[in-house]
């Protein structure tokens, strides 16, 4: 297996700030820019649009891992690709048609990802994973920074692997909300690939030390 990916996601970063904050991303051992896009409706909060997100591309130098916590993804799945998206995510409950989702998403040349929400059983993607290049488990509520790991992720995590494994698919592993060094080798042993880490990497008082430390004890 390659070593697992730490994705920092943005929605922490100092806004006044941006550039700056792209530009640690981009000097560190991250592996992905994690970027949320929340609508205000399909969560209760605005995050940024795509005049923010043209300057994170502007100054980004790796993958953007672009999760759309919005309604209705399929009108903009275009527009993430002209953003330059690697992955797309979409949120299994946003899509009436998601096999369709994940069909637009991949001949726009993207990877496609699906997110769940934590009441949303992994047994749900059985007839949908052989076509999902990355699955990503909330591990909190989704539309905000900074909440607390919600435990019960351990075992969608060992759901998801078993399910992976049957189907004999290589599908990522993703996990988001309130990644921190306590949990993330833990994590890993139960067979992530993606960890994104929000709060814990930029209110670390040195945030690029803060994601070689995730990389190590997820590497060891
Ligand atoms: C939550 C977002 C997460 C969030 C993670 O809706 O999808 O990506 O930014 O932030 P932390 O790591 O602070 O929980
Ligand atoms: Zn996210």
């Amino acid at each position: 297996m390659s070593r697992p990916k730490i994705a920092p996601s943005l929605l922490a970063a100092d806004f006044g700030n941006l550039q700056r904050d792209v530009e640690m991303v981009n000097e560190s051992l991250a592996d992905w820019h994690h970027i949320d896009v929340m609508d205000g409706i399909f969560v209760p909060n605005i995050s940024y649009g795509m005049p923010v997100i043209k300057a994170i591309q502007k100054h980004a130098t790796k993958p953007l891992d672009m999760h759309l916590m919005i309604v209705e993804p399929d009108r903009y799945i275009k527009a993430f690709a002209n953003l330059g998206a690697h992955v797309l995510t979409v949120h299994y409950e946003a899509c009436n048609h998601l096999h369709r989702t994940l069909q637009a998403i991949k001949s726009e040349g993207m990877l496609a990802g699906v997110a769940l929400n934590p009441h949303t059983s992994v047994s749900l993607l059985e007839d949908t994973i052989n076509d999902i290049d990355l699955v990503c488990l909330m591990s909190v509520n989704p539309g905000f920074g900074g909440q607390s790991f919600i435990e019960n992720t351990y075992d969608k995590l060992t759901a998801l692997k078993e399910l992976i494994q049957k189907k004999g698919t290589h599908t990522l592993i993703e996990i988001d909300g309130g990644v921190t060094d306590a949990n993330a080798k833990k994590l890993v042993d139960y067979g992530a690939d993606v960890l994104v880490a929000g709060s814990f990497v930029f209110k670390a008082q040195d945030p690029t030390a803060t994601i070689a430390h995730l990389a190590s004890i997820t590497n060891s």
